[in-house]
């Protein structure tokens, strides 16, 4: 079973991959989260895409699909994966549905979270997460409970991302509704998407979406 979370910078798509990998199995695989540990770790990829994501660009499509098919064919990923950030271009959807197509495999579902134009600026500006474990908090929707203090780890390694910034932000947006919304109408041809309301409360939506993924997968 592999599933994809198609949404725009702050849509919930983190927020909502760890619970719906936490509820169903599904290994979480995040192209932007693979892209901030190879930043950290200092690698050539780290560095290759830096500067894209410093602009808020997308990295190129060829180093892209190059990471995600080596984090794929890992173990973990056998039993199935949620796909968080990506595909974001046609070209990368097609990679994927090449690479699964030859293993024997399919998306099962694609669900797309929308979410007003208008409150996402103050999702991506007000989002804080934590070093140690992922977990997404937000200062003015979703604070911890203890400041500083991750409620899921305990850990005080909460922090801001350097693309959160306004402007960034702001290209971030411009670039996923030029490059990043055909893949709406790309899965909708396929008969795949399922669009989730992306406003309210997020064990709600975790349930919606959850529910659409076992729709899909006939259970
Ligand atoms: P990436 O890390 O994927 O960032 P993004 O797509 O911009 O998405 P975000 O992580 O900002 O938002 P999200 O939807 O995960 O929201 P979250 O759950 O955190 O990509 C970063 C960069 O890497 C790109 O700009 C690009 O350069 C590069 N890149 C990555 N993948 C690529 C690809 N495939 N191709 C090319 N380049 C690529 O939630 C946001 C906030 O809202 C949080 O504070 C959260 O607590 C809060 N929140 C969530 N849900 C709710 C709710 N229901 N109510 C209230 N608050 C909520
Ligand atoms: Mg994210």
């Amino acid at each position: 079973m592999n599933v994809i979370l198609l949404g725009a910078p702050g849509a919930g798509k983190g927020t909502q991959a760890i619970n719906i990998a936490e509820q169903t199995g599904l290994t979480h695989v995040s192209s932007g989260d693979l892209f901030r540990a190879a930043l950290r770790d200092g690698t050539e990829l780290g560095q290759k895409a830096k500067a894209f994501m410093d602009r808020g660009d997308l990295v190129p499509d060829n180093i892209v699909i190059d990471m995600i098919m080596e984090r794929i064919g890992a173990p973990d990923c056998a039993k199935g994966v949620i796909f968080d950030g990506f595909p974001r271009t046609v070209d990368q959807a097609l990679a994927l549905s090449d690479v699964l197509q030859r293993n024997n495999q399919a998306i099962d579902a694609v669900l797309y979270l929308s979410v007003d134009q208008e409150i996402l600026l103050k999702r991506i500006s007000g989002r804080v997460t934590c070093k140690n474990c992922g977990a997404v908090y937000n200062i003015y929707f979703t604070p911890t409970s203890q400041p500083g203090i991750c409620d899921r780890c305990g850990s005080d390694q909460l922090y801001q991302r350097s693309d959160d910034n306004e402007e960034t932000a702001r290209n971030r947006l411009d670039v996923y509704f030029h490059q990043t919304t055909p893949l709406i109408d790309h899965y909708r041809e396929q008969g795949t998407l399922h669009e989730i309301d992306g406003q309210g409360d997020i064990a709600q939506i975790t349930h919606a979406m959850v529910q659409a993924i076992g729709a899909n997968s006939g259970h």
